[in-house]
């Protein structure tokens, strides 16, 4: 099963000059707690800029292989988790959203009243195709959206 976690600006900003733009420790605690004793998904830019992370169990998507656990063929591994029972957390950037979406089938979106500049950013998804709950945190509005078709999908794949 794979869940996509992303911190997003007002206008879908996620980052800019390999790093996220804005410092929100309330979404970094939350992020913290959502992923403790998990395995964590990063494509390699995000993964070389971000400060090393304990107690997770790091995956890096990467065509080069290096001594981490790499994932080389990425497609071919979102075909084999998007309905299993082995849970993945989709962190990132911008390459690794474009390509998870479609295949995640529960987004965590850590929506950041953020207004600045960007380069990199979340990729447009089409919202009527999730239920959404929303619920609001000090800081940010956490938006849950849950695939429509998650439900009848997995009850196929597990019969
Ligand atoms: N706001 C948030 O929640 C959040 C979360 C994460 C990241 N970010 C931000 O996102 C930005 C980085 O995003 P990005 O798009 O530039 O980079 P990225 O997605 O982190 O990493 C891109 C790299 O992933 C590898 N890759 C991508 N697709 C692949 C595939 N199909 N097969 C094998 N390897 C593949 C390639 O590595 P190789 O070149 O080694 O082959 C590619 O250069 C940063 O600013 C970061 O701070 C924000």
């Amino acid at each position: 099963m794979l869940v996509l976690i992303a911190a997003v600006g007002n206008q879908n900003q996620i980052g800019l000059e390999g790093k996220m733009t804005w410092r929100n420790k309330e979404d970094l605690q939350f992020f913290k707690e959502m992923t403790l004793n998990n395995k964590v998904v990063f494509g390699r830019k995000t993964y070389l800029e971000m400060p090393k992370l304990t107690g997770r169990e790091i995956y890096i998507v990467s065509k080069k292989s290096n001594e981490l656990n790499t994932i080389t063929d990425f497609d071919s591994f979102l075909v084999q988790h998007k309905n299993d029972d082995e849970l993945f957390f989709i962190a990132g950037g911008q390459q690794i959203y474009e390509q998870a979406l479609k295949y995640c089938n529960i987004l965590l979106i850590s929506r950041i009243n953020y207004d600045g500049n960007a380069d990199t950013f979340f990729p447009y998804f089409c919202k009527s195709m999730y239920e959404l709950i929303t619920y609001t945190m000090n800081t940010f509005t956490l938006e849950v959206y849950i695939r429509k078709d998650y439900n009848n999908e997995y009850d196929r794949n597990n019969r």
